[in-house]
């Protein structure tokens, strides 16, 4: 029994920590933050509240929202000489491989939010790392441009700044639309957390170690890149263009289904969700509106509606109860607002860095807390008598 929940002792065994953040049910497709649902938070929030709300655990009133925005936007630049740091990197280089380096380089900038057992060090850290991951995001994209990068404007809000730092140029004026704008914060908001999943899961047991915060998440990042995790967003979008048109969706369906080729439908299926995952609902219809509000017409989002129509009617995916997760319609949505497909995920990085850090610091708040030891059957062999190479051979 932990608060509302009595978990049967199967369960209990699986589990790998106690938290108060985020509670999915994958068999109802529930997804709650600090008990307000998913969709909810997504119609009537903003991510700046979100994070807020994942942080404290409580949604603020004005004068202490008022508070953490003002704390946020003072820490949105960047120490001129980190700056320097991307010019390490082949201008090539797919932004979540700076990203993870930067992020990680922070370690040696802010001496002021290393020291884990600090309360202050802490909350420092968990401030600089939102403030400043759309700086660090936008910057590995303008790195791999070769455009200059474009500083915070402390003006805007957290999603219209990251917008003109991705797409101002210094040579025309930059307005935010305010469509792009109010899709960019839904995206951060269905992405900024999602319980005990792989890169989670990777800054608790990294932190578990007393490593600091900019190690931790640095960590995360690296664990979100993998196309069965974050990537799935920028792999989906490769999958609905090697489609290209709706008469051969029953190949890759085929080829999805086939055990010997290893083929998976990208978007679909999640290790949770044996139902609809409640954010593709939300970035389904995020998706529309955005098409519609830009007068956009992408054959790909008929690919994408279709796939999903026959996919849902199959044996196979309805029997394996594998439903579109949240990464399906992101990279359309994206697609349509001019993100090029190498940020989808570290847009996707930037939303979960809240999720990470609220999930750290729960981590180090809960007394007694001990270093992760995840244990292993061992299937080796046992005892053996070490003989030298020239006796071996
Ligand atoms: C995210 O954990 C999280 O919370 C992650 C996330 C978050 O917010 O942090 O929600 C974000 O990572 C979403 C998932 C994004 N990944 C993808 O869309 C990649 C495509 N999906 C698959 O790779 C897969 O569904 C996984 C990795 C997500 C889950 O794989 P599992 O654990 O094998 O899924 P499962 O146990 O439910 O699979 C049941 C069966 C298996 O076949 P059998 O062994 O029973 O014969 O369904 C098959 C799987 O092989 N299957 C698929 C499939 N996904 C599972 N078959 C075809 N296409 C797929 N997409």
């Amino acid at each position: 029994q932990t608060g509302y929940f009595t978990y049967d002792p199967g369960f209990l065994a699986t589990a790998s920590c106690e938290s108060s953040i985020t509670f999915i049910d994958g068999d109802k497709g529930i997804l709650e933050h600090r008990g307000y649902p998913i969709s909810q938070l997504a119609d009537k929030s903003d991510y700046l509240e979100v994070c807020y709300l994942l942080l404290n655990g409580t949604l603020p009133d004005k004068k202490q929202f008022d508070e953490f925005h003002l704390t946020v936007l003072r820490h949105t630049m960047l120490h001129e000489q980190l700056v320097q740091f991307y010019k390490g990197f082949r201008r090539d280089s797919h932004p979540m491989a700076t990203l993870v380096g930067v992020v990680g380089a922070l370690s040696s900038f802010y001496h002021d939010s290393l020291d884990i057992t600090n309360e202050e060090h802490r909350e420092i850290a968990a401030f600089r790392l939102i403030s400043k991951m759309p700086t660090l995001a936008a910057m590995s994209f303008k790195y791999s441009t070769g455009q200059p990068f474009v500083y915070p404007d402390n003006s805007l809000s957290y999603a219209g700044n990251f917008l003109k730092m991705m797409f101002a140029v210094p040579c025309e004026e930059y307005v935010v639309n305010p469509v792009l704008e109010s899709a960019m914060d839904k995206i951060l908001i269905l992405h900024a957390d999602h319980e005990q999943n792989a890169s989670t899961s990777t800054v608790r047991l990294a932190g578990s170690s007393g490593a600091n915060p900019f190690a931790c998440i640095a960590a995360g990042i690296a664990s979100l890149w993998g196309p069965a995790h974050g990537g799935a967003n920028e792999a989906c979008l490769e999958m609905l263009e090697e489609i290209g048109s709706v008469d051969r969706i029953p190949e890759f369906i085929a080829r999805a289904k086939d055990k010997d080729d290893p083929f998976r439908l990208m978007g679909f299926g999640h290790r949770v969700y044996k139902n609809h995952d409640p954010r593709a609902t939300v970035m389904r219809k995020t998706c529309h509106d955005v098409l519609d509000d830009l007068n956009i017409d992408d054959p790909l989002l008929d690919v994408a509606m279709e796939l999903e129509r026959i996919a849902l009617e199959d044996p196979y995916f309805v029997d394996k109860k594998l439903y579109p997760n949240v990464d399906f319609y992101s990279g359309i949505v994206l697609r349509a607002m001019g993100i090029p497909r190498t940020m989808f995920t570290v847009i996707f990085a930037t939303a979960r860095t809240v999720g990470w850090i609220s999930h750290w610091k729960e981590m180090l708040d809960q007394p007694g807390q001990k270093i992760g030891r995840p244990r292993q059957l061992y299937t080796g062999e046992v005892g053996l008598e070490f003989e030298h190479v020239v006796e071996r051979c």
